[in-house]
């Protein structure tokens, strides 16, 4: 849905107290982006365009930027988000069947939000818990050892 003028003006007055409240001694157009997404979890273009105004370069020098780095994301993200690991142990313990049925049950066929907003599903090369393969997370929180039915009750929690 576009956003309205106040709603832009809005984001744009939070955002420029994003920018200006690092307390890092060098702001840079990298620390102003990475404390945007942090505290918004995404990068509305106002945030490009303030990110040049106040760091005196162009939108193009910005964009260079926050393109370069796969990590920013320049759409809201879904409510909850889900990591899927793919990496190496997991792999190895089943993780793909189990990632075609998230994508399944998501209805989604990759990274991305589902079509109501409630799930971002991402792809991890590994989440740091290789013992406990197979490895999603939610929000963070790590579920381990993960089959068939954990991954059914996992995502109908998340959708209902
Ligand atoms: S490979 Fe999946 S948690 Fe390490």
């Amino acid at each position: 849905m576009p956003k309205n003028k106040s709603d832009s003006e809005n984001i744009r007055i939070r955002i420029r107290e994003i920018i200006s409240n690092q307390k890092r001694k060098t702001v840079t157009v990298l620390s102003s982006l990475i404390a945007i997404q942090d505290s918004l979890h995404f990068l509305p273009e106002e945030a490009i365009e303030e990110t040049a105004v106040h760091c005196k370069v162009t939108i193009n020098d910005v964009w260079s930027v926050a393109s370069f780095y796969t990590n920013f994301r320049f759409t809201p993200p879904g409510n909850n988000t889900l990591d899927v690991c793919w990496g190496p142990t997991c792999h190895i313990s089943g993780s793909q069947k189990l990632i075609g049925q998230a994508h399944d049950q998501l209805e989604i066929n990759g990274e991305g939000e589902t079509k109501d907003g409630k799930v971002t599903l991402r792809y991890s090369t590994c989440l740091g818990a290789c013992a406990q393969s197979p490895v999603f997370a939610v929000n963070h929180k790590m579920h381990g050892k993960m089959t068939k039915n954990k991954v059914d009750q996992l995502i109908n929690k998340l959708t209902k």
